[in-house]
This record gives structure tokens, sequence and C-alpha cells, in this order.
């Protein structure tokens, strides 16, 4: 947090970071479309909301998740993260195990890839980034953990159909698959068939909610742009490996 608050507070202030993440908070909720265009990532306060705010939050998120599911990617593979953000997803859960695995990382925005690489380092964490779209899983040349937190209901219906069933073939092959999504039904309206074909292929489907323990920082931003986290809460679908 002191190194994320030593990046983004040199240049910004805490005003226009809030504002930021209202304007971000806002399009999460209501511009869902313009999202995967990059729309959400096209400022230097809402970078810095989307580091500073989502970025923790997703961290904690996930890291409650897979100590609740006792996830473990298979021995000795990376942790594949699918749309990886600032990387907080395949971080949290790679830092939950007693040897924290490679990372890899892709998303469509640079800005995004660049970011990761940074957590990653400052995590002590080993692992690459680079610019792809999820339709191109790369493809495995060990089994592995595939992480796809706060995504799949970014995509157009083409794109995640696609990704769903490269996900379905690599948990067939043994991979292990964790997908996090916001527990709004109205983002994720085909949630129940990715729930129902997890559960189909050994996995489960789980809403959690967990207290929020959030960092000074995080609630301070959290606060100012009026958003209120009691509880850290998701729906996570997970097919453990093979
Ligand atoms: C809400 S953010 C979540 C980021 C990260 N996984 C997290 O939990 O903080 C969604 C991410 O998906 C990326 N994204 C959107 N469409 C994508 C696509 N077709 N392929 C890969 N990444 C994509 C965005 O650039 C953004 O970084």
């Amino acid at each position: 947090m002191a190194a994320l608050e030593a990046r983004h507070l040199s240049d910004l202030r805490f005003p226009e970071v809030s504002r930021a993440l209202r304007a971000l908070s806002s399009a999460y909720v209501e511009r869902r479309h313009a999202l995967s265009r990059g729309a959400a990532l096209d400022g230097r306060g809402k970078r810095a909301a989307f580091a500073m705010f989502y970025g923790p939050l997703h961290f904690l998120t996930v890291a409650h998740v897979v100590r609740a599911l006792d996830a473990h990617p298979p021995a000795g593979g990376p942790i594949v993260d699918i749309g990886c953000g600032t990387g907080v997803c395949s971080a949290a859960w790679a830092l939950e195990q007693p040897v924290p695995p490679r990372l890899v990382g892709f998303d469509t925005n640079d800005y995004a890839v660049q970011e990761a690489r940074w957590t990653w380092t400052q995590l002590g964490l080993t692992g690459s980034a680079r610019k792809g779209d999820a339709t191109a899983l790369p493809p495995p040349t060990q089994r592995r953990a595939l992480v796809a937190g706060w995504v799949l209901n970014e995509l157009s219906e083409e794109t995640r159909a696609w990704t769903w069933a490269s996900l379905q073939r690599s948990a067939e092959a043994g991979d292990a698959v964790l997908i996090v999504e916001p527990i709004s039904r109205t983002v994720s309206p085909w949630w129940d068939d990715v729930a129902s074909a997890t559960i189909r292929l050994g996995g489960r489907a789980d809403e959690w909610r967990f207290p929020a323990d959030l960092p000074p920082l995080v609630a301070k931003l959290d606060h100012a742009a009026g958003l209120s986290h009691r509880e850290l809460t998701a729906r996570t679908c997970y097919i453990p490996p093979k």
C-alpha cells in the first residue's frame, strides 16, 4: 500500500483520485459496454483509483476466497491471470501458497500489463505479463491454474463464450480454474450456465461475503467516494486441478 501511495499520490491529490474513483465505479455499474474498449482506464486519476482501490479490494477478496476454497495450483505449474489488470488476483492466489508459483498475465490494456509487472515486483513474485486477448489463452506447456477475476462480464458475448469454452477445455485437461465475478447478477446474466457447467466438471460455485478488512488508504477512498464497503463480496466458480 505504501508503494502504491508513493506511485500514485506523488503527482495527484487525494480528492482527484476519489473523484476519479466515483467516475470509475459508476462506469462499472452503468456503462459496462464501454469498459472492454479501455474507457475505464483512460486518465491518470482513474488509473490511480483502479490501482489503489480496486487492486487491493480484489487482492483481499481473492485471498479470502482461495483460503476458504483451499485452492492450490497444480504442483510446479504457473498461475495464468486472464484480464490481469494490475495483477492482483494471481498475486493473491500465489501468496497463499507455501511456495508462490510463477505468474503469467495478459490483458488487452497496455497500462494494465505494465502495472501487473510492477505489482508482482513489489510483492516479490516472479512473472511475465503481456498484451493479449482473453480468447488467446497461452497453450499449456505444463498443468497450470487459470484465474479470470472480474473480467468475463466485461467481454462481449462472443468473446466470453470463446473464453469460457477454452477454460472448460483446460479444466478437462487437468488445469485449475477460478472465475471471480461481482455478486450482482445484472452484470452476469450468464452466471447460472457457467455455474452448472462448473459443477458438471467437478467444481463448485459459491457466493461469498467476508468482513471488509480494508487498509486505511482504501477505507479512506471508499468513504470519500461514498461506496461504503462493509463486506468484500464476490461469486466464484472453482474447478480444482485433476
Ligand atoms: C475489472 S478489470 C479486472 C482486472 C483484474 N483481474 C482485477 O481483478 O483487478 C478487467 C480487466 O480486463 C481487461 N480486459 C477487458 N477485455 C479484455 C479482453 N478481451 N482480453 C483480455 N483482457 C481484457 C481490462 O483491460 C481490465 O484490465
